[in-house]
């Protein structure tokens, strides 16, 4: 599947050519750059992947797993980010992982990902895509709050800081905050669900 520009008419236009393609097709080289993406996409996230050889090793977990699927977006050859999803129910697939190369954020390349991917699942008949989106570094109003007893008046409430956080891209494609996992990260350190219903 190929991005252009020109005839993007997606909710965020992709500001280069890209080319979407099925993540089982990389190359090795690709697959190496798959990592790279993954480790410098979140580099300023503690539960990242940066020791060493933890990317190449989230990769190849991913690859090898049969209810496991994604695809890349490759500008010239270069892969510039990836998207994955386990097929966890019947008819709800989660998102794991969505990255994009730091000098390739912006640019619409996580919403052509997530196009794809949306577009893939509805066509396999899953009803709903859904994700954790941990913040473990202050890009949410949650972060540092004890979101005990009432967690879910909590969820209703959050915002993204001015640090800024993935949450926003995913409101802005259609995600509803749909709980929170609270302190899964440490204390203060919460995972926020989200939710979409496809079609
Ligand atoms: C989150 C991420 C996948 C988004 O991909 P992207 O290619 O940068 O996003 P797009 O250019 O398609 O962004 C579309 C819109 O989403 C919103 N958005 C994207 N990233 C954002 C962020 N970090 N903070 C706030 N809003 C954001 C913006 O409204 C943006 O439109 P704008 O740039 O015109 O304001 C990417 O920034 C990334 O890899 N981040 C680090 C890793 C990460 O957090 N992954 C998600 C884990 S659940």
């Amino acid at each position: 599947m190929t991005v252009n520009p020109a005839d993007d008419k997606s909710k965020t236009a992709v500001a280069f050519p890209l080319i979407i393609v099925d993540f089982g097709g990389l190359t090795e080289a690709q697959l190496l750059g798959a990592a790279k993406v993954l480790r410098d996409a979140l580099a300023h996230v503690p539960s990242g992947y940066q020791a060493e050889g933890a990317a190449e090793a989230e990769v190849a977990a991913r690859r090898g797993e049969t209810d496991w699927l994604g695809f890349a977006a490759l500008h010239d050859e270069r892969l510039v980010g990836w998207i994955g999803a386990i097929k966890v129910y019947a008819h709800g697939w989660e998102i794991h992982p969505l990255v994009v190369a730091p000098d390739r954020q912006r640019q619409g390349v996580g919403s052509a990902l997530l196009a794809a991917l949306e577009a893939h699942a509805h066509c396999e008949g899953a009803a709903t895509l859904f994700l954790g989106t941990d913040d473990d570094y202050g890009g949410t109003t949650l972060f540092d709050v004890d979101l005990w007893p009432d967690v879910l008046s909590h969820a209703r409430s959050a915002e993204v800081t001015e640090r800024g956080h993935a949450l926003a891209f995913y409101r802005c494609h259609g995600y509803a905050v749909v709980g929170v996992l609270p302190d899964v990260n440490g204390l203060g350190r919460h995972d926020v669900l989200m939710a979409k219903r496809l079609g």
